[in-house]
């Protein structure tokens, strides 16, 4: 394994002045992470570290020996995650590796392969699992580094937004399976461990073989623009969560089973309910007026409860029926279940069987390695001790079950799970890196 053996001393000093703030780094970048690359241009890793660690100094309490590694990934619609570098963000604002190295942490971003990628056979080569087994392979890889490489391997904290988001989910819950490791053996993965110290997860588009019912359960009488044929698969697959739901057994904090009946009526209707009265609560005491909202129900000045369906009309619906595997193919989700040489397939009996293509059905292997939500009760899996899950009060693009639902096994599961809707927040991620940092550090303690 000596080509995994990172070199401390080819790098380049930088200093960088955004928005007022000066940042000084050391950029080690472009580093393979594998020894049988897939793609070898992506397959590598950049490594940022504050200079002041090589002067033997610290930022607050993190030196360049017991620093966090900070591993944001850069994962969008499924898409290949590039290699990124301290810097400005769309906006022209200064990034979040930028801020996080003037945080103090060491950063770690890799390259991971996603779908639509194509090899010179023309064979696709992100389709699921490749992106997970890359992101693991980079962890491997820092761990088999773990003398040379600066900061603390045992607190590595991945974070990501949306597809990005449930890539990091799924780091945090199958740490170390068996499941994935012939991929990682494939790609020429180092042997070492990868599970992880901690991870956030911005609005994970995520538990994709069930998301469809769950987006109906969620948006089922938001029908406007839909064909009789999609109404009618809406209500079929709304009446199909319920179902799915209560075969989890999940349980409340205080030991109640959340469950379904057969209307999608019941207590895990309010557990997800909870989290928006909480968001709107938090936001009065911002002093914020929220008179407006009709759908929200007053007790004593604070919101006692929600309409739950005039607040799904108020956010309306993004996605027509069904949401994710679609009956025609040309979704993302679609494409990530491709194999080598099929470009897209379902991933769901109901589409399956409703395909207006003859469209194949993926393995359940496959699906199952996208799910963080198989994992989270098996004990082969090593679960990341600490989850910060977040999912904008606002955000349609996939069903509000699908966070809480993730959070609920987690509590269960005994790890530190903490899930909340921020106000008025859509589809979106890093938007409260001071809140992150705050909670990194909590949980580095
Ligand atoms: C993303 C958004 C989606 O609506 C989706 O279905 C998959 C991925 C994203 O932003 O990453």
């Amino acid at each position: 394994m000596s080509e995994l053996v990172f070199d401390d001393s080819e790098y380049v000093t930088e200093t960088l002045i955004i928005d007022g703030e000066e940042l000084k780094f050391r950029a080690f970048e472009n580093i393979p992470y594998v020894t049988n690359p897939a793609d070898a241009e992506l397959q590598r890793i950049n490594l940022f570290v504050p200079e002041v660690y090589y002067k033997g100094k610290c930022i607050g309490k993190y030196s360049i020996n017991n620093a966090p590694i900070f591993m944001p990934n850069t994962v969008g619609g499924y898409m290949p995650g590039k290699l990124t570098r301290p810097g400005v963000d769309w906006q022209g604002k200064a990034n979040t590796i930028f801020k996080a190295l003037l945080h103090g942490y060491v950063v770690a971003v890799a390259g991971v392969r996603g779908r639509g990628m194509t090899n010179e056979a023309g064979e696709y080569i992100g389709v699921a699992p490749a992106v997970v087994c890359d992101m693991k392979a980079a962890v491997r890889f820092l761990r088999h580094n773990a003398d040379r490489i600066p900061g603390d391997v045992e607190k590595i904290i991945t974070n990501g937004t949306s597809a990005g988001g449930a890539l990091s989910s799924i780091m945090g819950t199958t740490g170390n399976h068996p499941d994935y490791e012939p991929y990682l053996n494939a790609i020429g993965a180092a042997d070492e461990r990868d599970d992880i110290f901690a991870a956030s997860c911005y609005c994970p588009i995520t538990n994709l073989d069930n998301a469809d019912m769950a987006y109906e359960w969620e948006f089922k009488h938001e029908l406007n623009d839909m064909t009789d044929k999609q109404k009618t698969m809406s209500a079929e697959l709304a009446k199909m969560f319920p179902a799915y739901l209560n075969s989890l057994e999940l349980k409340s904090k205080n030991g109640q089973v959340l469950t379904l009946d057969a209307d999608g009526n019941g207590l895990f209707k309010e557990y997800v309910k909870s989290f928006v009265i909480k968001s709107a609560n938090r936001q009065l005491d911002k002093g914020e007026d929220l008179s407006g909202l009709a759908w929200l129900i007053w007790e004593n000045d604070r919101i006692k409860d929600i309409d739950f369906d005039r607040y799904v009309a108020f956010r309306t619906r993004m996605k027509k029926t069904p949401a994710f595997d679609n009956i025609a193919m040309g979704t993302p989700e679609n494409e990530l279940f491709g194999t080598a040489d099929i470009k897209e397939r379902h991933f769901t009996r109901f589409s399956c069987e409703n395909s207006e293509c003859a469209g194949p059905m993926a393995e359940a292997q496959q699906i199952k390695m996208m799910n963080p939500m198989c994992y989270i009760r098996d004990d082969k899996a090593v679960k990341a001790k600490h989850y910060r899950i977040r999912h904008g009060a606002i955000d349609r693009d996939t069903s509000l079950a699908i966070s809480a639902m993730l959070n609920a096994m987690l509590d269960e599961a005994g790890v530190d799970t903490e899930l909340f809707y921020p106000w008025g927040v859509w589809h979106s991620g890093d938007y409260d890196l001071e809140e992150l940092f705050k909670w990194i550090d909590g949980v580095c303690k």
